[in-house]
Formats: C-alpha cells, sequence, structure tokens
C-alpha cells in the first residue's frame, strides 16, 4: 500500500553499526514490539506519521495513550548523538517530541555528549557546538517550546541523570549488557557507561524530582530498540512489589462473590515486617478503592472474565503500589513505553545517513544545494521516457516521493493522485523532482529563519552561547 515501503536489507537492530531494517513486520515477532494499528485507531488527532504508518511499532504506548487522554501526567523524552549534521530522519524524532509536548506531556531533549565522545570520539567542544547548532536550534525552530517540565540538556551536565546511571549500573551486568551490544573485553568502559546514560535518559523523568512516577514515551528509529529493552527490563526488576494475578486461589476480595482475581504481592529486597506493612497498607487502599468501583461502575467490570475491566482493575493497583514504593523510597518506574518510525532511504538509494552526505539533506543545507540533491536524486523512474510512459513509475521505489510523504505534503488526498499519476504513466521524473526541489528550497528557507530566532529562545532552556 501507499504507505508501507519496504526497503531492501537484513534485519538487524544494532545502534551504533550500520542498520537496515527489512521487514518490519519481522520485527514484531522476532523483537516483541508491537504493531501500532490498534494504538492508531484510539487516537483522534493522529500525528501525520502515525496516520501514514511511518510511526510502525511501539513498546507499552498503551499508558501513555491513557494518560494523554485522561489529561493526567506523562512525559516524552528522546536524546540525539551529536557526531555529525542533523538531517531529515532526525528531525522526525524532533517532531515527534514535539507533537508529545503538544498532547501537554513533560519534553526532555538530551544531546548525548557522553555517548558521541565515548563511542564515535567526538571532542567535548565539538559535541557542544554541534548539539547546539545543528540538534538544538532545530528543535526550538520546529516548535520545542520552553516551558516548565521541558527540558534540553547536555549529557554530561545531567547530574541527577548521571546520579541515576551509576544507580543502574548497579542492576545490569556485563553478560546481559553485552549479550544486547555484542560488548567484549575490548570495549571501553566508558562506551559501556554512556549505555547506562542513556538507560538513565529515559528513566529520570521519572525520578521524583521531575514529577514522576509517571508514563514516559521515547521516540527512535528501530534501530535504538536494543537501548530500551536494556532500560524497560531493569526498570521493572527494580520495582519492589510487583503485582501479581492469581485466577486460581481463593480472593482476598472474594467476599462480594464477583471479583474472583487473586492480588498477591510479591516482595523483593524488603524485610517480612515490610512486607506484612506493605501488603497491609495496599489492601486497604485497594480494598478502599474497589468499594470506589462498586459506587461507580458496574462490578462485572472487574470480573476476572472482562479483560478491559481487569485491565483497569490491575492499572489501579499498579498505581497504589507504585505510590506504596515511592512513599518508602524506592524508585517505582514504570517500564519506558518506545515508538518506532521508519528509516528514510537515502536520496543514493541505501539508507539515510549522516556521514554520507549525498544521501541525506541537512537541516542546515543551503536550500539551492538541497534543490540539487533532490535533481540528482534516485527516483522509481524507469530507464527511458517511453518506458516510463508505458509501465508507469514505482512511488514505492522513489526516495523523492518519500520526501513527499513523509515530510513535504500535509495533504494525504495530493499523495494518492501522485501516486496513481506516477503509476499511470502520466507523472515524469523531471516535472516531480522539480516540484519537490522547490518545496524543499522553501522548507529549508524557512525553517533556516526560524532557526535564527532559535538563538534568542536559548537561555530560557539554560543554554549560553
Ligand atoms: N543513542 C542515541 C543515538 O544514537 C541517542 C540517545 C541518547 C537517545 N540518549 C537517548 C535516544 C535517550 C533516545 C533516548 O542517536
Amino acid at each position: 500500500t501507499l504507505f508501507n515501503r519496504h526497503s531492501a536489507m537484513e534485519l538487524k537492530l544494532d545502534p551504533w553499526g550500520a542498520v537496515h531494517v527489512d521487514d518490519y513486520n519481522k520485527l514484531f515477532v522476532e523483537f516483541g514490539i508491537s504493531n501500532f494499528d490498534q494504538i492508531l485507531s484510539k487516537l483522534e488527532h493522529p500525528h501525520p506519521y502515525m496516520r501514514r504508518k511511518i510511526i510502525f511499532g511501539h513498546r507499552g504506548y498503551e499508558s501513555v495513550l491513557a494518560a494523554m487522554q485522561r489529561h493526567e501526567p506523562f512525559a516524552v523524552m528522546s536524546g540525539f548523538m551529536p557526531s555529525g549534521r542533523a538531517h531529515f530522519g532526525h528531525m522526525m524524532v524532533m517532531n515527534e517530541i514535539i507533537w508529545h509536548q503538544q498532547q501537554g506531556g513533560d519534553a526532555y531533549a538530551a544531546v548525548a555528549d557522553m555517548e558521541a565522545h565515548s563511542v564515535r570520539g567526538v571532542s567535548w567542544e565539538r559535541c557542544r557546538s554541534l548539539g547546539i547548532n545543528e540538534y538544538i536550534l532545530s528543535l526550538i525552530a520546529l516548535g520545542f517550546a520552553p516551558k516548565e517540565g521541558s527540558h534540553i540538556y547536555f549529557q554530561s551536565k545531567n547530574y541527577p541523570m548521571r546520579d541515576l546511571a551509576f544507580e543502574l549500573g548497579s542492576e545490569a551486568n556485563f553478560s546481559e549488557v553485552s549479550a544486547i551490544y555484542g560488548f567484549s573485553g575490548e570495549t571501553h568502559i566508558s562506551h559501556m557507561e554512556s549505555v547506562m546514560a542513556q538507560s538513565a535518559d529515559i528513566l529520570h523523568p521519572q525520578l521524583k524530582q521531575f514529577g514522576g512516577p509517571k508514563p514516559v514515551v521515547i521516540p527512535v528509529g528501530a534501530d535504538q530498540d536494543p537501548h530500551i529493552k536494556l532500560t524497560r527490563d531493569p526498570a521493572y526488576r527494580m520495582r519492589k512489589f510487583l503485582v501479581e494475578l492469581r485466577t486460581d486461589l481463593k480472593a482476598p476480595f472474594q467476599s462480594n462473590g464477583r471479583c474472583a482475581s487473586y492480588i498477591s504481592i510479591r516482595g523483593k529486597a524488603a524485610s517480612p515486617e515490610q512486607m506484612q506493612a506493605a501488603e497491609a497498607a495496599l489492601k486497604d487502599l485497594a480494598v478502599g478503592k474497589i468499594k470506589r468501583y462498586e459506587e461507580h461502575l458496574d462490578l462485572t467490570d472487574i470480573q476476572i472474565k472482562d479483560g478491559a475491566g481487569l485491565a483497569a482493575l490491575l492499572e489501579t493497583i499498579e498505581g497504589l503500589i507504585i505510590k506504596l514504593e515511592t512513599d518508602q523510597g524506592h524508585y517505582g518506574f514504570m517500564p519506558p513505553a518506545s515508538l518506532y518510525h521508519r528509516f528514510m532511504t537515502g536520496l543514493t538509494g541505501g539508507k539515510m545517513s549522516s556521514s554520507k552526505p549525498e544521501s541525506h539533506i541537512a537541516l542546515t543545507e543551503e536550500p539551492k544545494e538541497a534543490g540539487k540533491k533532490i535533481m540528482r536524486a534516485i527516483t522509481g523512474g524507469r530507464q527511458s521516457l517511453a518506458e516510463q510512459k508505458k509501465l508507469g513509475g514505482e512511488p514505492e521505489k522513489c526516495s523523492i516521493y518519500e520526501f513527499l510523504v513523509f515530510h513535504l505534503s500535509d495533504d494525504d488526498k495530493e499523495l494518492l493522485e501522485l501516486d496513481a499519476e506516477c503509476r499511470s504513466g502520466r507523472r515524469m521524473c523531471g516535472t516531480c523532482k522539480k516540484d519537490v526541489a522547490e518545496r524543499i528550497e522553501r522548507f529549508l528557507t524557512e525553517h533556516q529563519q526560524a532557526r535564527k530566532a532559535a538563538v534568542d529562545i536559548l537561555p530560557e532552556f539554560g543554554i549560553k552561547l
């Protein structure tokens, strides 16, 4: 279908290697990433990336969706490694952050200078100038607003995050980290530390001082999924009390004769006395809540057979447990959610990459130069004009058409018409390229204007030039 492009290459998720994801469907099966379709149907005003299936997968986005719909606190967080120029691929992450901020979320953007320095050998000075000039200014120009609960930071300067990274280091051991990243005896310690920093980036919006715990979504390219996995697991392991639902045991809440579920509290790293106190407190809280359910809801809603009702009950209890944990001074982290988007194909075929200038258009690219790159780009056109008229073009293989779908057209109808015109052989690549080149020049001119204005906003994020 129109928005379901598959670029060819192997399936391997490697956050630092050359990554290509061939069959996105395999990600669902092999990596346990969930399909975004079910979420999409529940969003009233999805972002165009969602509508166009550019965002195709997620982990645990339900919690964020629920918070968004109930106007409860949630946050969005992602990071950028300052190792080269920011291009339209990075802009997708920026737009996703901004969209969630506009939906009412707290927003966090990290410049991953610790990662760039340790993994790519970028000097601290260069990290800083690339961070500001390539990423931060564009992020602000695109609409990232300075408001309470929104942060742009350099990893190396974020001490609550770094403290948390150290703490997380006690949860992850070498075998686990190497299994995910293929670390070996030669891997530098700072590289490993930067992995913990990324986990801490992801979790620190849930620290008490930032108003957590709360649902947090991390929009990333699918290649970053290993980081997400390496964060969800320890976050969950760090929980002191976990909810376990048993259907087979005599239930403490069965007195009303209807809710046949049994909630047991599994305690970790707590003394038996603490456990007992926690259990008692929880039961009080939970029973109180269930009484409120009786008042407002049909009790059949929390019958064990009713999936939705059960989920609500579990969520309630989960919330109570998190409160219990934080009251006792624990983190009580919720597993972070994530969103995955498709990669853009490079203008030269292959992957769009910061290190290959011809493959991408930078957000700071001279507009005329960008136009020229478009004119040289690989399209889905045929060998000759005659052939194209006869067979029609192949928009699904066209990097120019992709630019329209991803970034340069708000109008789904227009895209469908262009697609049809191209396929039927009525539209030639020259016309299309000229049109897209013009659009990109206009876009960049405006964006670069907005970047100039963004310089004045830097101090509001505590950044001095
Ligand atoms: N590793 C990411 C990259 O290479 C950057 C990053 C750092 C990040 N911290 C993060 C991404 C937290 C998402 C969330 O681009």
